[in-house]
């Protein structure tokens, strides 16, 4: 008999929420207050299913400076509000903060909120929850290349790989919602071999049931990275 993928390390495109708010008749912000409370309930999920280790999640990428003003404020204010409440969980449940992306364009304050949380939560050894905050995967691929540089290292795989913002191993399962079929420079490189699910369910509206389904299917996938 065939052995089973194992699911350690999911990575989400959260898209939809605008779209989500407008069938509804409602304001974009409302769309992500929404998608706040997904995130909240997928991590939940993402606790008890013990096989992932690691949940990376694309909250701001580096071209959302391109939006209104008022809606990169919300979503920076709405940053501010998801992470001061889920403090609470993170420790409840032993959830490791971390994020990615380039935070040094965020307000001193919401960096520094970032920063502490980061340090509160960093022994923690249950599920590790990545943000990726102003991140754009060609422009950590970059930074990675400039650090070595500045180190003289050799420009290896290895050595790249361990330069990056993310290092968490394999990525095994990318998900997007929101209907579009594209990854938006999202972890270009950590993606080589991943399996990738696009579900046409905006995220405000997407489940655990979904989720279930979705990571039942990876099991059965084949998986060759290149061989046969
Ligand atoms: C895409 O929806 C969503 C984002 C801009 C990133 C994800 C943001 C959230 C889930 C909001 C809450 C996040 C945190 C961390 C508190 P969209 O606006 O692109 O939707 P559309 O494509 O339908 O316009």
């Amino acid at each position: 008999m065939e052995t089973k993928n194992n699911i350690k390390h999911l990575a989400i495109i959260m898209d939809g929420n605008g779209r989500w708010a407008k069938a509804k008749g409602l304001p974009r912000s409302k769309g992500h207050e929404a998608g706040a409370k997904t995130i909240e309930s997928i991590t939940r999920f993402c606790v008890d299913h013990t096989d992932i280790k690691t949940l990376t999640l694309y909250a701001f990428s580096t071209e959302n400076w391109k939006r209104p003003k008022s809606e990169v404020d919300f979503l920076m204010k709405l940053l501010e509000r998801y992470l001061k409440k889920e403090l609470r969980t993170y420790h409840e449940h032993k959830i490791r903060f971390h994020a990615i992306g380039d935070i040094s364009k965020f307000s001193a304050k919401l960096q520094k909120l970032i920063q502490e949380i980061k340090d509160q939560t960093k022994e923690y050894d249950g599920l590790t929850q990545v943000l990726a905050l102003n991140y754009g995967a060609r422009d950590e691929i970059i930074r990675a290349v400039q650090k070595l540089n500045a180190t003289t290292s050799e420009i290896n795989e290895a050595n790249i790989a361990q330069a990056l913002d993310t290092p968490y191993g394999e990525l095994d399962l990318l998900i997007r919602t929101g209907g579009e079929r594209r990854l938006s420079n999202f972890l270009l490189w950590q993606l080589s071999y991943s399996e990738l699910h696009f579900s046409d369910t905006p995220w405000p509206d997407f489940d655990v049931d979904e989720l279930q389904n979705i990571i039942d299917d990876f099991k059965n996938r084949k998986r060759n990275f290149g061989g046969l």
